[in-house]
């Protein structure tokens, strides 16, 4: 080893705890080797953290015990001393009311345990749909050399012969349930096939649009994003990704040196060009803000308007996560936009993007189209504003049917889902499919949590007479497997006296996507009396965890972020820094 190399590895913050001869030293070490670790691996050794969200809670993240054992095996044979950790891990299907309520609580855990703990660098498996931004937010504010290995989509669902996308076609189903047009034997069948193996969901949902935000950071090995969870080169590339994560820490590669502003630009332009998750832009947004970048709706909006959607899978085009990556995935992908980014950023491999990209090839053109002839001219997701989203709102484009982008209806309001799921279906509710359905009170604090919420079904006697859409909107997000001209995510929310809150069944709404624009039409003086009247409701929680959410949660424009964590440099709060022994 190199004399840097040895300057280096005298500086690592496991040293404090393990490098020293004194009474704390003794206890660190001989504690630590009741797990049966011999005297070696304190000798210097890299100590990396394998920061996992594994979870029999969690399916998409339940073989991530697996990657977990491969990153090691890449840990030891670089020279570096693996340490797996959990945290805990948020499972879309089973947590309520909503993974978004913790994803914070989430970030603030995976931040914690690196700071408390002597290590030196982490790998991050992640998976399901919050858990990937939860240890991005908690991985930059740490600011230790950090790697993140994504889980991987599931298998395709296979039902007689038809291929099923989960989320996507389970609504599509779901909808000819209602209207009577699937038995109820077809319907158990789907519910048998449709998620064939560990992994996250296999359409570009809010997961798959996460781990390819997370390689377009440029933090993930190239080509991390995709491969499928039970594919053997998963567990290859964790392999590599825990050998690299120990050169990182010699290197003192750190997320705040990858995480630039051109990182983000990169992030969000993948976003568009792969038709992804809404919800990637909440999450972006916070990630920033960790980062002290200011990232406004705006940003979105400008880089959408440039950005062609290339790539065809479900819920903006035909195909599943499976075919992407044997399409050739992300940097294939990246390669094709490479005249729309920033090909310098620096990445967790050393190298910039355009090094990591440049043997790129794409091998299946129905999948990923050329730039030249993409499956959309614009952005998937486009941001809004208007009277009634004075701070923004989100619609996702590519998945919304284009005749009603530019539609004005009536509104039917729901104050609430209780109130939603009890008149919805009631064959007396007056709706007609002109109609603009509206809910109330599903953001970040009026669900509370901002739930996906916001794929409003089809009310039930419309969806027997043949509706397959309706424009609709609220202050809640949707799931990324969700099609429809839905508009969610609309700032200020109700809850908070947005002007959502004072919108009354009959009024009439416009919605103008090629303008960006989503107006209530009444008189501005019926506005301002409606909200000088409105009243906020009781909070939701009076202790816990639940408390602290309600007084510091921000918009969704700011990006659900508690305000405490926003910028900062987070290494300020080290230990190290604050105790001369971080002993027993
Ligand atoms: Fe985990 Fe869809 S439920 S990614």
């Amino acid at each position: 080893m190199s004399s840097s190399s040895d300057d280096r590895i005298a500086k690592l913050r496991s040293r404090q705890w393990f490098g020293k001869h004194d009474r704390w030293g003794f206890g660190h070490r001989a504690w630590l080797r009741a797990e049966g670790f011999s005297e070696q691996v304190f000798e210097g050794k890299p100590v990396i953290g394998v920061c996992n969200s594994w979870s029999e809670l969690n399916n998409c993240n339940a073989h991530l015990r697996q990657v977990a054992e491969a990153v090691k095996r890449g840990v030891w044979a670089a020279g570096g001393f693996p340490l797996e950790f959990p945290t805990i891990s948020l499972g879309e299907m089973l947590m309520k009311p909503t993974t978004m309520l913790y994803r914070n609580l989430m970030a603030m855990d995976v931040e914690e345990s690196i700071r408390a703990h002597p290590l030196d660098g982490v790998v991050l498996l992640c998976g399901c749909d919050k858990t990937t931004p939860a240890q991005l937010m908690g991985a930059a504010s740490a600011d230790v050399p950090a790697i993140m290995v994504p889980g991987g989509p599931m298998l395709r669902g296979m039902w007689r012969g038809i291929e099923l996308g989960s989320g996507t076609d389970v609504r599509r189903f779901w909808d000819e349930v209602r209207a009577g047009r699937m038995s109820e034997e077809a319907w158990c069948e789907i519910e048998s096939c449709i998620s064939r193996s560990a992994g996250h969901c296999t359409v570009m949902g809010t997961a798959s649009t996460m781990a390819c935000v997370a390689e377009a950071l440029g933090m993930t090995l190239t080509g991390a994003a995709d491969i499928p969870a039970s594919d053997s080169r998963r567990l290859a590339i964790a392999e590599e990704s825990g050998r690299r994560a120990v050169a990182m820490t010699l290197e003192d590669l750190r997320p705040t040196r990858i995480l630039t502003r051109e990182a983000f630009e990169n992030a969000i332009r993948v976003d568009m060009a792969i038709g992804g998750s809404t919800n990637a832009i909440v999450h972006l947004v916070a990630l920033a803000g960790r980062l002290g970048l200011d990232l406004p709706l705006t940003k979105f909006d400008e880089i959408s308007r440039t950005t062609p959607v290339v790539v065809n899978v479900k819920p903006s085009g035909e195909f599943l996560m499976e075919d992407f990556c044997y399409a050739g995935g992300l940097p294939a992908v990246m390669k094709e936009i490479s005249s729309l980014l920033k090909l310098d950023a620096l990445t967790v491999t050393g190298k910039t993007m355009g090094e990591n990209i440049a043997n790129a090839q794409c091998f299946n053109r129905d999948v990923i189209k050329p730039l030249a002839e993409p499956l959309k001219a614009e952005g998937g997701t486009v941001v809004l504003s208007g009277n009634l989203a004075p701070r923004g709102a989100i619609i996702k484009q590519s998945a919304a049917s284009s005749h009603l982008l530019r539609h004005t209806g009536r509104a039917v309001v729901f104050e609430n889902n209780e109130d939603l799921i009890a008149r919805l279906d009631d064959p007396s509710l007056d709706v007609d499919e002109s109609c603009v359905l509206v809910l109330k009170n599903a953001g970040p604090k009026g669900a509370p949590g901002m739930p996906e919420w916001g794929h409003l079904p089809i009310p039930a006697k419309l969806l027997k007479a043949g509706v397959k859409d309706m424009v609709r909107l609220s202050d809640a997000r949707i799931s990324g497997t969700s099609f429809g001209t839905i508009v969610v995510h609309i700032a200020p929310e109700a809850a908070v006296g947005g002007p959502l809150a004072i919108v009354r069944s009959g009024d009439q709404i416009e919605l103008n996507v090629a303008e960006r624009r989503l107006e209530l039409l009444i008189p501005e003086v019926e506005m301002k009396k409606r909200l000088a009247a409105w009243r906020p409701a009781e909070p939701h929680y009076r202790r816990g965890y639940g408390k602290l959410f309600l007084e510091h949660i921000l918009q969704a424009d700011e990006g659900c972020d508690f305000d405490f964590l926003r910028g900062g440099d987070g290494r300020e709060a080290d230990p190290l820094r604050r105790f001369r022994n971080p002993g027993v």
